[in-house]
């Protein structure tokens, strides 16, 4: 029997592969997360981001030759280009981050060497140029709007240390910088989640990546996507206490509205990623004496996973991301830009593999508007 339009659709394309991939792998009953067959604990545990963005974009892990010249391009990348520091220091002080970050991954197309990205060396500069760049330009626009003065990338730090110090003008302590790298690594990437789609998408019109990444973050910003830990930050702080929790879970369940962090499309155990990030948290908090936060968050889990554990519905990776951000003292709305720096890594990787064997994404869909009909001039209507 042939099967009809109807029988293929699934709303949110659930379950329908969209392309073949190498790059990443989730075992979502059994909570599995790998890069290129790595799992996310070792590479948290043995790795750093610039590694793992070279393992994501080339497949392998480098040697040390190929990853100290990968990291030395990154670095060399990292400075903004003059007429961009110029535009997002004019944009409005109350603009979201995230809008900024849209507009301005856009436009780092306008300062790239590259006019083809067929070539090898071209499209290794520009993806280089986004991971390195992204960074710089949240940093930028979180201190401009704060009225501090700029802080210029410092050549002797890594990744993860260089964008905290970007940020706060401070050099980091060793552990914060440890957390910003591990957060980095594990929003490296997910695979055909809906900003890394739409990045394939608008890579398979053979668009350069800088549109391809815009796309993504556009995509990103959503509540429903990377959106979340900001909400998750603030509805912790609404709730206020561990002993509130039970009945904020409760009034939600009645009014039927969701709770922010809790739930995954493909995930139906709880995040591996939100173990990690729960691990970090707690050794942080014996560092920083902020723990109410993460006491309503135990709270939360605990009674989210006695009310919806049966539903397969468990702490996805925002549910901590927002508290140990919150307790690096970064802005809550900068935690969905960080998401977004990280995540560069994976979505470049998907534009090179799909730049690489591309065909035009075109689905269907499944009419049910009005049969043929005549138009009526406006006068008759
Ligand atoms: N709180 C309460 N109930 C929920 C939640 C939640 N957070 N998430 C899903 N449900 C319920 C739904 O109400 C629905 O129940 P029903 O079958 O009785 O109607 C059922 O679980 C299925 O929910 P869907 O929304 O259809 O599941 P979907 O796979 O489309 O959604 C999503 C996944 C968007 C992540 C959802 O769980 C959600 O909105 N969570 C909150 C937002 C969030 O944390 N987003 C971050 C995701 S992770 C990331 O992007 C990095």
């Amino acid at each position: 029997m042939e099967l009809t339009k109807q029988d293929l659709y699934r709303p949110g394309m659930e379950g329908i592969p969209a392309c073949y991939s190498s790059i990443g792998f989730i075992d979502g009953k059994q909570g599995i997360l790998q890069y290129r067959g790595f799992s996310i604990e070792e590479l948290c545990q043995n790795s750093t981001f610039e590694e793992v963005a070279y393992i994501l974009i080339y497949g392998e892990l480098p040697s040390s030759d190929q990853l100290a010249d990968f990291s030395a391009e990154l670095v060399k990348a990292r400075e903004i280009p003059e007429p961009l520091t110029r535009i997002i220091t004019q944009l409005p002080k109350e603009g979201h981050p995230m809008t900024v970050l849209q507009s301005m991954t856009a436009a780092l197309a306008l300062y790239s060497e590259g006019t083809s990205f067929s070539d090898s060396k071209e499209q290794a500069q520009a993806m280089i140029d986004i991971i390195a760049k992204v960074p710089s330009m949240i940093a930028l626009f979180d201190r401009y709007r704060k009225g501090l003065d700029e802080v210029k990338p410092d050549s002797n730090l890594g990744h993860a240390e260089n964008f905290l110090y970007m940020l706060s003008g401070d050099r980091p302590s060793p552990t914060a910088t440890r957390i910003m790298d591990v957060c980095f690594i594990l929003h490296a990437e997910h695979t055909l989640n809906a900003s890394t789609f739409s990045a394939r998408v608008t890579t398979s019109t053979q668009n350069d990546p800088f549109t391809a990444i815009s796309a993504a973050v556009g995509t990103l910003y959503g509540p429903l996507h990377g959106g979340a830990n900001e909400k998750v930050l603030h509805m912790l702080e609404s709730i206020g206490s561990k002993e509130k929790v039970r009945g904020f879970v409760e009034n939600k369940i009645e009014s039927k509205e969701k709770i922010m962090g809790i739930g995954h499309r493909v995930y139906k155990t709880k995040d591996p990623r939100a173990s990690i990030l729960q691990n970090l948290a707690e050794k942080l908090f014996d560092e920083v004496d902020s723990s109410q936060l993460l006491d309503t968050a135990h709270e939360l889990e605990k009674i989210a996973l006695e009310k919806f554990s049966a539903k397969g519905l468990y702490p996805n990776v925002d549910f901590y991301s927002g508290i140990v951000y919150n307790a690096l003292g970064i802005s809550t709305d900068i935690f969905t830009p960080i998401f977004a720096a990280a995540r560069t890594a994976g979505w470049v990787a998907h534009w090179k593999e799909q730049t690489d064997n591309n065909r035009l994404y075109r689905p269907t869909q499944i009419y049910e508007g009005s049969p043929a009909r005549s138009y009526v001039s406006i006068d008759k209507r």
